[in-house]
């Protein structure tokens, strides 16, 4: 750095998007960008996706500028490269940490393939709101379980040594409070009260500091009255002070002269003084740090020490990285053709997607299908479609490249079984060029009939819908999550005509599909499953794998609940008081549809004998806590045994329940396990208004049980 000139170390903290892809506002054309890059102007890149394009442009970099200071790499790799995994959600359905790991390590292993360093992930935004389509990149609604997922996430891209080739630096975004967007609106207001900023929101981020994730990036949208961007309190006091966070802070595309518009900068250059300040190292796509900031620091606005702190945690992570050694070191040929679309990273997978599908309902024991079936049915939008799988975020996935359910079910069916396949409605009318927004079709319903006359020939029906995959994602908020109206109409005939259908649901946030719950024989939760989602469904579908998954997020009844969670507060009217002066809709029940954690198997568990060690412990001592979990049915299966607290009275308001641990046990048919937890001042404090973790005595309830709502109970006093 001693070598550095100010513009050059201002350099450091500009990004630019290679523009190969887009995923925001475009300012500036390439040339110019190439032209700072040569000047040592550019220190990061993102959307560069080619081995040959990153080896150009680190050449520009390291063999004609002054310092020849190697860029790093970035770009969004957030369920998968080519490869693709099921997207967040419905991954983190599976509960399995191993299997959030397993992904992100391939994923890092394909993306570092072609010479990337860098992925802006794992999303940990705190979530509540089905309407919002950032849904589906994200860990669900509950804090417990986003602390684990962004820890096993940040686990597998980052191993436990970035210079490997085969790691990349993950980053925790977006800081924060991104995803409490007001009425699910993306890029929307957020207003968050400190009680649940700092127990709901910050934990994950704070566990993410605690797992050593290489950077971080704030996010688009105001908190409180503050945009994030230029969040002192943040980015400074909170995330590289109390958390002695020493990686770097990567802003969201263009949000530092977003500030303009949030209306706390009256230009670019004033954006810039205020994110520095905060604690914007790097200006992702947004110009206004290489406008403004070699001024801001000659003016006497801004201390050159900022620049310093900034552009040395910057260069920290090239030198993490191995760059300085050897700025080509992840771009070798050899790896990219071993590595990418290998038969092993498709079997991990598979693997993921079939332990991510959550089984809703099985009414008369439908699914698995018997092996003496002579004729399926394959029905719906996306029974044949081999590219919604694929997910919303799909970085370098071939497009229709995923096995499609039709596919699936073919590969797995000996050939004296019959196949038939109809579309019956479109699930979309297209995608509007450029700007990726889809259409829902939502008037046309011919098909019906046709796919109708098919089913009444089938033993058994498998009937895809759902939502395409680019109805969720960024920038993809929506006031109905109700299944379109077409998709209703064929389900509502398919069923009527063949009572042995199995709704195989695929989405990218949970949708209150009332009437499937009702009147649907079999549902199938599979999101949107990635590469080999076909051949997933078909190992759940033929029982070859037993279904395991658990809702990550709570299903409303109806849209209007949203935002709707399960570790909501009592209120002071929780209860029916038998007029109509309590917390309650008057047109619909408070409760989900389908709750947090819930989720069936092909077998049944019983939960029995709840233990504590002891009714009354002390604060800092640990408690016990056991539970008899029996497989009462004639299968193997996997159960979530889950463990909920409820801290009864409190200095602030607790929720009435809050998931405090989880397991994932093997069960064999007929077998019993034991499965304990252990709870501590870990589990049993809370932050209070002031941030400050607090373990108060008082008396608690522990639940334990399959899901949130079906539970056992027991009582402790904490003294
Ligand atoms: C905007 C998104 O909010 C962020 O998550 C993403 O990483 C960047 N664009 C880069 O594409």
């Amino acid at each position: 750095m001693a070598k550095m000139t100010l513009e050059e170390k201002v350099g450091q903290m500009v990004q630019h998007s290679g523009a190969e892809e887009i995923t925001g506002t475009v300012v500036k054309d390439i040339n110019y960008k190439i032209d700072r890059i040569k000047k040592g102007l550019v220190g990061s890149m993102l959307n560069v996706t080619s081995m040959k394009k990153i080896r150009e442009f680190q050449e520009l970099a390291v063999n004609h500028s002054r310092l020849g200071i190697p860029m790093i790499f970035a770009y969004d790799v957030i369920h998968g490269y080519k490869t693709m995994f099921p997207i967040p959600l419905g991954e983190t359905a599976s509960w399995d940490m191993n299997v959030l790991e397993a992904g992100a390590r391939v994923a890092a292993k394909e993306a570092s393939a072609t010479g990337l360093h860098w992925t802006f992930a794992p999303m940990m935004d705190m979530m509540r709101d089905a309407r919002w389509g950032r849904v589906m990149e994200g860990a669900g609604e509950d804090v417990f379980l986003n602390v684990k997922a962004a820890v096993a996430r940040i686990k597998g891209f980052q191993g436990d040594d970035l210079s490997r080739t085969d790691t990349i630096a993950a980053c925790a975004k977006h800081f924060a409070g991104y995803g409490f967007a007001e009425a699910g609106r993306e890029y929307n207001t957020t207003e968050i009260g400190n009680v649940t900023l700092h127990n709901q929101v910050l934990p994950p981020f704070k566990a993410a500091v605690k797992a050593g994730v290489a950077t971080f990036m704030n996010g688009f949208n105001e908190l409180n009255g503050t945009p994030v961007t230029a969040n002192k309190y943040l980015q400074r006091d909170l995330l590289k002070g109390e958390w002695n966070f020493d990686g770097l802070v990567v802003s969201d595309w263009g949000s530092i002269v977003e500030l303009k518009n949030h209306g706390v900068a009256k230009d670019e250059v004033q954006a810039a003084e205020l994110a520095v300040k905060a604690g914007s190292d790097m200006d992702m796509e947004g110009f206004s740090y290489e406008l403004g900031l070699v001024d801001l620091v000659q003016s006497g606005r801004v201390e050159e020490a900022l620049i310093d702190d900034a552009c040395r945690r910057i260069l920290k992570l090239k030198f993490q990285l191995g760059l300085f050694d050897d700025p080509f070191k992840y771009c070798d040929k050899e790896r990219e053709k071993t590595e990418i679309l290998s038969k092993e990273n498709l079997a991990i997978a598979r693997d993921a997607a079939r332990k991510s599908i959550v089984l809703l309902k099985n009414e008369n024991n439908l699914l698995p299908i018997k092996p003496d079936v002579k004729t399926i049915a394959v029905i719906g939008p996306f029974a044949n479609d081999k590219n919604s799988p694929l997910g919303s975020w799909r970085a370098q996935a071939i497009p229709n490249s995923a096995v499609s359910l039709l596919e699936g079910i073919q590969n797995a069916v000996s050939e004296n079984v019959e196949v038939l396949y109809a579309k019956g409605v479109d699930a979309s009318r297209g995608i509007r060029e450029f700007i990726y927004e889809i259409e829902v079709n939502k008037t046309d319903f011919s098909g019906i009939e046709a796919a109708v006359e098919i089913v009444e020939k089938a033993d058994v029906v498998l009937l895809a819908i759902g939502e395409d995959c680019f109805e969720s994602g960024e920038g993809r908020s929506k006031v109905d999550i109700n299944l379109a109206a077409p998709q209703q109409a064929l389900f509502d005939a398919i069923q009527a005509a063949n009572k042995n259908t199995v709704v195989v649901l695929s989405n990218g946030r949970p949708m209150p599909i009332t009437n499937l719950a009702e009147n649907a024989t079999t549902i199938l939760e599979t999101w949107h499953l990635g590469s080999e989602s076909g051949n997933a469904i078909a190992d759940v579908i033929f029982g070859k794998y037993n279904p395991s998954g658990k809702l990550p997020m709570s299903f409303p009844r109806h849209g209007g609940q949203c935002p709707i969670y399960y570790n909501r507060k009592n209120t002071g009217r929780p209860w029916n008081r038998g007029d109509v002066f309590w917390s309650h809709y008057t047109d619909e029940l408070n409760t989900a549809l389908y709750p947090f954690g819930f989720g069936l198997s092909y077998t049944t568990f019983e939960y029995n004998n709840l233990k504590l060690d002891k009714s009354t412990m002390n604060i800092g001592e640990s408690l016990t806590v056991s539970v008899d979990v029996k497989n009462t049915g004639n299968v193997d299966g996997e159960e979530v045994v889950q463990l909920y607290i409820r801290d009864l009275v409190a200095i602030v308001t607790r929720p009435i329940k809050e998931l405090k641990g989880f397991e994932k046990v093997l069960i064999k048919a007929g077998e019993t396990k034991t499965v304990t937890f252990q709870l501590s001042n870990d589990e049993l404090g809370f932050y209070d208004y002031n941030g400050k973790y607090v373990v108060e005595s008082g008396d608690f309830k522990i639940f334990v049980g399959g899901n949130s709502e079906d539970l056992l109970e027991a009582d402790f006093e904490l003294s």
